[in-house]
């Protein structure tokens, strides 16, 4: 993509290292959904490889389509799935002894000698907003909130980008309570926002104005939810109804390095030019949102996690918000906790 390598030249060129080459990871991977690709990437035959938390993964589907996750090893001799692999009828056969498994399950189901007893690894997968969202749990805790319903009928394909950044996920999430780097930053004019915990979701609603030459003056309503650290959606309503959805996602790829994704959709009124038109907003929406996330990127390669953070009057929430992020990590805080304001 012509964004990331404009940002690699960038970050190649920096006088300085990024944040992963010279210090600690400063956190954990958290526990939460990611998202691992776009629908339409996700096929029965081929599997589509993902990396998670240093982990790779495969995606593919069953036989009625259902979208699943698995780890690439087989159980019998760790033979590579991606590899040797042939994915058909909602099963995988393994090239190198021949043993058949079942994406329903990850048990095996016919072999030419005899079956293993072992199954295909499986991890939490859940196909919304034209995204597959996968769950990451270091110690294999089952999800514990759901990834919210985002429909599809009626909105266009997805236009994606990704960035690879030396960062968190906590962090980059982070920016959304920090009100005052919209007025330094990305130059908005930005009155405190409201923004409500509820368990492991945040809702925000932000009204960020901008001026723009010869007297005009640009106001972006954000009505936005963070679910865990690894989801965020917002939707921009236009006064005839047509919407704009923005779903972003930080993924953990490797110790504080994230693929960032921006992703827009758009869904017009309808009419003979809808289609086209939808297409046009979603593409016009996510330039706007990639430039200001531009602002962003290198603040975040080579920021370092500040803990704790010295912080003024005129902050935003960024202590709650940190005391919120607990609960996606094992041993901290449970959502329970904080819905009851300790
Ligand atoms: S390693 Fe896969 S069948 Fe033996
Ligand atoms: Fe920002």
């Amino acid at each position: 993509m012509r964004w990331n390598r404009n940002l690699y030249r960038l970050y190649r060129s920096a006088p300085v290292p990024p944040a992963d080459a010279t210090l600690e990871p400063a956190l954990p991977y958290a526990n939460g959904w990611y998202l691992a690709a776009l629908s339409h990437h996700v096929t029965p035959h081929r599997p589509l490889a993902v990396r998670i938390a240093q982990e790779d993964l495969l995606l593919t589907r069953t036989s009625n389509g259902t979208v699943r996750a698995l780890r690439p090893y087989c159980p019998h001799l760790g033979a590579h799935l991606g590899v040797m692999g042939t994915y058909q009828k909602g099963q995988v056969r393994c090239g190198f002894h021949g043993m058949t498994f079942d994406l329903t399950d990850g048990s095996c189901v016919a072999s030419p000698y005899g079956r293993t007893k072992g199954r295909l690894a499986l991890l939490p997968a859940h196909e919304s907003g034209a995204a597959v969202w996968v769950w990451y749990s270091q110690a294999g805790t089952p999800p514990y909130f759901d990834v919210p319903d985002m429909s599809t009928t009626g909105w266009s394909t997805p236009v994606a980008a990704t960035f690879d950044i030396a960062t968190h996920p906590q962090i980059i999430m982070e920016n959304a309570v920090d009100e005052q780097h919209f007025v330094h930053l990305h130059r908005f004019t930005h009155p405190p926002g409201e923004i409500t915990y509820c368990g492991p979701t945040i809702k925000l609603k932000l009204r960020l104005d901008r001026s723009l030459p010869f007297g005009y003056d640009f106001r972006l309503l954000f009505d936005g939810e963070i679910h865990g650290l690894g989801l965020g959606l917002s939707n921009f309503l236009f006064p005839d109804g047509s919407r704009v959805r923005l779903i972003i996602s930080a993924v953990p790829i490797a110790p504080w390095r994230t693929r960032f994704w921006i992703t827009h959709s758009a869904k017009l009124k309808s009419g003979p030019a809808s289609r086209p038109a939808s297409w046009l907003a979603a593409r016009i929406m996510q330039a706007l949102v990639c430039n200001d996330v531009h602002a962003d990127l290198p603040v975040w390669h080579f920021q370092r996690y500040q803990h704790p953070p010295r912080l003024s009057a005129g902050d935003g929430p960024i202590g709650p918000y940190r005391q919120w992020a607990q609960q996606f990590y094992e041993g901290g805080a449970s959502s329970k906790d904080l819905q009851s304001g300790h």
